[in-house]
Formats: structure tokens, sequence, C-alpha cells
């Protein structure tokens, strides 16, 4: 439902920016279905991420200036014409990239970049599976993998998506429907995956430790396959493995593992791989926001391969 709010004023430390455009994430589905509320203090309206241009400043911000074209992350509220937001979560939109398409940027950048490389310290000559590769996260998590000079496998659900994973760097292109990925992973690898990043969470769990690499990390970023699984330490014990879950937009804005620091990293490691064409944004459909519901079930649909567009401005 849309609806008519106060503008919102800048606090300390923040920044406010006139939406050009958001885009649409598996958490806005949940979050319309009462499933995932947003944390406490933080916009009830849709929107982790979003584009503009800033025309406000709160008090103590001095790296920013009115009328700066940038992008940023969100714990909400990207879904409106006007966002405040801290000014440590703004980014500068890459060079290169379209203002409105740089809306697709911070979410995956920020998820795969703390989870993937920060977190489970994937590095060159290493392998990495990439569960889901098609999606907004998997389109970008091959591509920086591959900047980094790791070798890439992915599962999607089918030819035609892993075909585009194949066209993004991966090496090992995996249909989940037709064949077990950890045979595949074992047989293509000498050791398993060192790192797997997961949006399936409990329904892989025993079989991404048994894809796992002797001291691998396994990151799980999703729950699409379920909450509750049981964990054979043995099995886990017995690759030395390491097991982290982690959500983004829960997480404190500063501090050690807080978003200022996960956004700074980002801006450090992998604007520089977008800016000279490593890593490019994988846009599916560009939609006016009026359109958001039709946008919410192509999302829903399976049918998209990188990230949806909304357009505000
Ligand atoms: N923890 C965090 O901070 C954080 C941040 C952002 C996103 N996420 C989560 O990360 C996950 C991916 O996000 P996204 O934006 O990429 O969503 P998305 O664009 O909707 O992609 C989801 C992907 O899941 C794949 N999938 C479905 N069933 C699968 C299976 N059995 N095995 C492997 N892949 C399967 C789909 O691929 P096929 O069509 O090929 O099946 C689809 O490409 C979501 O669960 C999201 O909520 C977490």
């Amino acid at each position: 439902m849309w609806g008519t709010t106060d503008t919102p004023t800048p606090g300390r430390g923040e920044v406010l920016i006139d939406v050009a455009a958001t885009a649409v994430n598996r958490a806005d589905l949940l979050q319309r279905q009462g499933h995932y509320p947003p944390p406490a203090g933080t916009s009830e309206v849709l929107g982790l991420e979003c584009s503009g241009v800033i025309s406000a400043l709160g008090p103590g911000v001095h790296h920013w200036t009115i009328g700066q074209q940038v992008c940023a992350l969100l714990a909400g509220g990207g879904y409106a014409e006007k966002v405040a937001v801290p000014a440590t979560q703004v980014l500068p939109v890459p060079d290169g990239v379209d203002l409105h398409v740089a809306a697709s940027l911070p979410e995956v950048a920020s998820t795969v970049w703390s989870n993937m490389v920060d977190r489970s310290g994937l590095q060159h000559g290493q392998t990495a599976l990439i569960h889901g590769g098609a999606g907004g996260i998997g389109s970008h998590a091959i591509q920086v993998a591959k900047a980094l000079g790791a070798r890439v496998a992915v599962t999607a659900g089918s030819a035609d998506k892993l075909a585009r994973c194949r066209e993004l760097g991966a090496d090992i292109a995996i249909n989940y429907r037709e064949e077990d990925f950890v045979a595949r992973v074992q047989a293509e690898t000498a050791a398993g995956a060192d790192v797997i990043l997961d949006n399936m969470g409990a329904k892989y769990l025993s079989r991404n430790i048994a894809a796992l690499a002797p001291d691998g990390w396994l990151a799980i970023i999703g729950m699409q396959g379920g909450v509750t699984a049981e964990l054979n330490l043995g099995q886990l014990m017995a690759k030395r493995g390491r097991i982290t879950a982690t959500g983004l937009r829960a997480r404190p804005e500063a501090g050690a593992g807080g978003k200022a620091a996960i956004v700074t990293a980002v801006l450090e490691n992998v604007w520089p791989m977008i800016s000279d064409g490593r890593v490019l944004p994988v846009v599916h459909a560009e939609v006016p926001i009026a359109e958001a519901a039709q946008a919410h079930r192509l999302l829903d649909s399976g049918e998209v391969v990188g990230k949806v567009i909304l357009r505000v401005q």
C-alpha cells in the first residue's frame, strides 16, 4: 500500500538521499508477508538499498556534499522518495555505472565481500562453491571470486541459468535438479570447496560439509531450505571446518563487523573491481516502483537472473 509520510530529517551523522532507485531483495518479499520484521528503531518501509542524490546533511557529516550521486546500504526505507541513512553506509556511484543501476549494488557487494572474502578468506587459487549462482547474490559473487583468482563452482536449477553463470565466469556449473553437487565438486577438485557461500541453510548443511575442503569455511547467508538441521560434528571435525551464519540487516552501524566497516571494505576492494569492469552489475529488469508488486512476483517466479531495480525518480 502506498502512502504519504513526513520527509525524514537526517540526524547526527546521517545524510538525506533523494531516491532515484531501489532494488528488490528476497528479504523484501518476506517482510511484505510479515515474516521478517525490520530491526527495532528502523523504518517500516521496505527497501534495503538505494541510489540517488544527497539533498541534506545531518550535523557532523563532512565527507559528503549536497548534490553528490550516491548509493547506500539501508536497514529499510528504500521504497520511498527520500531516505535518511548513516553517512558511513553511503558509497559513491562506481565509475561507469548508471545512477539507477547503482541501486542494485550495496546489498550484494556488502553481503558477498563480508561473508565470502572478509570472513571466509577466499583467496587466489582456492575453490569457491556458490549456491544459487544466478541469483542477485550469486551473480555478483561469481565475478568477485573470479576477480580474486579463485576457481568457481555454482549451482542453479536450469541450463539457461547455468549458461549465464558460465558467462559471468563460473568454471564448474552444476544443475542441482539433475546431479549431486557434492559428487561433482569432489570429482572436479582435489580436495573440495575451500569456501561455500550458501543460500539454502538446513537443506544443504550436511551436503555442504561433505563438499568442503579440509580447513574449509561454510558461510551461510540464506535459509531458503529451512532453519533447522542436524549437524554431524564428527563430519565437521574431520574437515576441520568452520561454519558461520550471518545477516547484514541487523548488524550495528559501528564497531568490528558493523555496517560501516563492511561498506568501507566494499569501497576499497569491490568498487575498483566494478570501475575497471572485472565485476559488472547484473540487472534482470528495471521497472517503475509503482509496479513493485509485479517485481516481487517476478523475483518469486524463479525467472530472474541478477537483480530487479525499482525506479523511483
Ligand atoms: N545474510 C545476509 O546478510 C543476506 C543478504 C542478502 C541476501 N541474503 C539471502 O541470500 C539468498 C540469496 O539472495 P539473492 O538476493 O541472490 O536472492 P535471489 O536473487 O532470489 O536468488 C535466490 C536463488 O536461489 C536459488 N535456489 C533456489 N533453490 C535452490 C537450490 N535448491 N539450490 C541452489 N540454489 C537454489 C535460485 O536459483 P534457481 O532458480 O536456479 O533455483 C535463485 O537464483 C536469499 O536467501 C537471501 O535472503 C542474505
